[in-house]
């Protein structure tokens, strides 16, 4: 083993959270400004040990709290390369938030696989990766897409159906996202399961707001290709008002949505499993500070800014 790195991104998903679950597409995009670093260092003594902003503590003496899921991969990963007693010690460097829909979990998971794969010298496909980081996001999330991993190893904003290969797509030309951060934590495991409970309980009802959420995104795909960013900001909305429907937003969420739709954004949603997490609002580049100020002012937690044209 030698020293090895990984990096990934955190994530945004535009539309498509949870009915992506079932099938429908969905578009998110890497935040390369927000990134997650992995980096693994040998050690001569045996033992496991980690460092980051989430957990700190030593895994062969079975300190897991808040990391099973990645204490599971990181497992498999010395089991793969031959290497169950390797000592070594791992630092995470992180700009995510956790637990607020910008894929924390898949990001670490990515990084870390890289950095795996980094330190045994062994080349890593994509498919390999994604394969890889679905062994912790099952473990945290139950069921999930595979979204997020695609998203969190990729450079360039993706189209994503389950189970195909990811592809590129355009985003707007100019135009601003901004991503507002509730403070408030929202779980995916939680967030899916509901939306499964409510598809179980009355498939009447909800069957219908996935497939919605569906025509939404593949509206939105035709959008980016015109350029129409005030089409993709209704589609915002749309698939806002869905997933409202579905049981995933929050008061918080609604909040900070309105004061951004007040300030002239042209459509805003959650992003992510909701309830709690961040939320998105699209708007023209000068109205970025307006927007901005006023989310502070209503508490947002934190505020990002991407702009389309910089990318
Ligand atoms: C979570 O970031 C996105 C969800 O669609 C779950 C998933 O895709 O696995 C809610």
């Amino acid at each position: 083993m030698e020293i090895g790195t990984g990096k990934s991104y955190a994530k945004i998903i535009l539309l498509g959270e949870h009915a992506v679950v079932y099938g429908e597409p969905a578009i998110a995009l890497p935040v390369k400004s927000v990134g997650l670093s992995a980096r693994v260092t040998p050690q001569p003594d045996g033992r496991q040990t980690v460092t980051s902003s989430f957990f700190t503590g030593n895994l062969n003496a079975g300190q897991l709290t808040n990391f099973a899921g990645i204490a599971m991969l990181i497992r498999r990963l010395l089991i793969f390369f031959n290497a169950k007693n390797q000592g070594f010690h791992l630092t995470i460097t992180s700009a995510l938030p956790s637990e607020r829909g910008m894929g924390s979990s898949a990001a670490t998971a990515v990084a870390v696989v890289r950095a795996f794969y980094d330190a045994f010298q062994t080349s890593l496909s994509h498919d390999t990766l994604l394969n890889w980081a679905a062994v912790s996001e099952k473990a945290l999330h139950g069921n999930p897409s595979g979204l997020d991993a695609a998203t969190a190893s990729a450079e360039r904003p993706q189209w994503f159906v389950r189970g195909k290969a990811p592809r590129s797509i355009m985003m707007p030309r100019n135009g601003v996202l901004l991503i507002a951060d509730t403070g408030v934590a929202g779980q995916t495991k939680i967030a899916v399961g509901a939306v499964a409970d409510r598809l179980k309980q009355n498939p009447k009802m909800y069957r219908p707001l996935i497939k919605d959420i569906g025509d939404t995104v593949r509206q939105a795909a035709l959008a980016l290709a015109q350029d129409d960013i005030i089409t993709l900001g209704q589609l915002f909305n749309r698939d806002q008002a869905d997933l409202s429907a579905l049981g995933v937003s929050s008061p918080d969420l609604d909040r900070l949505i309105n004061v951004a739709i007040d300030n002239g954004a042209y459509g805003a949603k959650l992003t992510g499993s909701g309830m709690g997490g961040c939320m998105i609002a699209l708007a023209a580049s000068d109205q970025a500070v307006a927007i901005t100020t006023a989310l502070k002012a209503a508490n947002a937690a934190k505020v990002w800014e991407y702009h389309f044209e910089s990318k």
